[in-house]
């Protein structure tokens, strides 16, 4: 690569300062399931599509939004009117982003650690994605915290597979987002999300190297270093910035273009809190974005009221990429949240997710 590749000048739009990547991956079934929130207007597969046309539709999302992932089927749903919805995505000046993953597998001889499915075929259908036009894919592998857990061997496993995908993605021109993400669930203490987070992201960017993945063309999204979700004792917002920071500087390449952080079941607000921290304290060489699905998604299908309103969903989906964009230049703050810009009552986030007390497909998420 050059400095001045395509990839790099993609990967810097994606997570250009003022803006982040909606990750609105989530299959019908997981919307009508909840996992962005308890209210689709009704709760069929009709309604869970009309909320991603409401979605797509909505006016100036591009203002704060550099980028949105969605799953494959996007690409050949339409809406209402005939339009495509990847045309309706382009049209508010969004990269459109895929996740390839079609499951996830036990880890040979585990029964608690995952590794991802969806490498059968890949090439072809990266190929296939790029003359359609998508612009980059996101690739999550993933690390529990329980005693004992997660092993060497599952990081060292996922890491490679995270390696293989973007070194896959490069040969067909897409950026590919490497989400190693050490989930916060769990009762740990923030030390321990430090220390787990670390070893992996060595894992990550080991593999990285050895699979000849510059740097320069991947953005990284990852999980910030929090207490885990049922640890008694939970760091505040200033500590969370410090760690989380201290844990990358350590790790990540300055030729990094940026971090899109996943949310990752923090609230709405804990997580622009902690993004707008992070972006007061000094500068670092790489920009500190978000790629947040939940801490935006929960909002609007909380606010949605069915087809018939599209404006009030639309509305407080714009209302969190405002302030998440406000939060990657420092500029965000908790008074912010009471009113929104056009004059809206503003959505409901601020408490806490509920999680995913049953699990979902395997699409969704082990
Ligand atoms: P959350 O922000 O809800 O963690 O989702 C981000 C994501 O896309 C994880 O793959």
């Amino acid at each position: 690569m050059t400095a001045e590749s395509t990839l790099a000048a993609t990967a810097q739009r994606m997570v250009a300062p003022g803006k982040g990547i909606f990750a609105a991956d989530v299959p019908l079934k997981g919307l009508m399931r909840g996992w962005w929130g308890e209210s689709i207007h009704a709760r069929s597969e009709d309604a869970a599509a009309d909320f991603q046309e409401m979605i797509c539709r909505t006016p100036e999302l591009g203002d704060h939004l550099s980028s949105i992932i969605v799953f494959p089927d996007v690409l050949d749903r339409r809406a209402g009117d005939g339009t495509p919805l990847a045309d309706l995505i382009a049209q508010r000046g969004l990269l459109l982003g895929i996740t390839p993953t079609t499951g996830w597998q036990f880890l040979g001889g585990s029964k608690h650690e995952y590794v991802p499915r969806g490498l059968d075929g890949l090439a072809k259908r990266l190929e296939d994605w790029r003359e359609r036009g998508v612009a980059f894919i996101k690739w999550r592998v993933a690390a529990r915290v329980r005693p004992g857990l997660p092993t060497e061997r599952a990081l060292v496993s996922n890491a490679r597979s995270v390696a293989e995908v973007a070194a896959l993605a490069h040969q067909f021109d897409l950026v590919p987002i490497v989400e190693p993400e050490v989930e916060m669930k769990g009762d740990h203490t923030i030390e321990r999300q430090f220390e787990v987070t670390e070893r992996f992201l060595h894992r990550t960017f080991e593999a990285l190297y050895e699979h000849g993945v510059a740097p320069e063309e991947i953005v990284l999204k990852t999980n910030m270093v929090v207490s885990g979700s049922d640890c008694p004792e939970q760091a505040g917002v200033d500590t969370v910035a410090r760690e989380t920071l201290r844990c990358l500087r350590r790790v990540v390449p300055p030729a990094l273009p940026g971090i899109g952080f996943l949310s990752g079941g923090q609230s709405d607000r804990d997580a622009t809190a902690h993004l707008d921290a992070m972006n007061r304290l000094d500068p670092q060489p790489w920009s500190l974005s978000f790629s947040f699905g939940r801490a935006i998604g929960r909002a609007p299908v909380e606010a949605w009221d069915g087809k018939a309103d599209e404006s009030s969903g639309q509305t407080a989906l714009r209302h969190r990429a405002r302030m998440n964009g406000l939060a990657t230049l420092g500029e965000w703050s908790a008074e912010m949240e009471s009113g929104t810009e056009d004059g809206r009552e503003p959505e409901s986030g601020g408490r806490k997710t509920p999680g995913h007390k049953t699990p979902g497909r395997e699409t969704e998420r082990p």
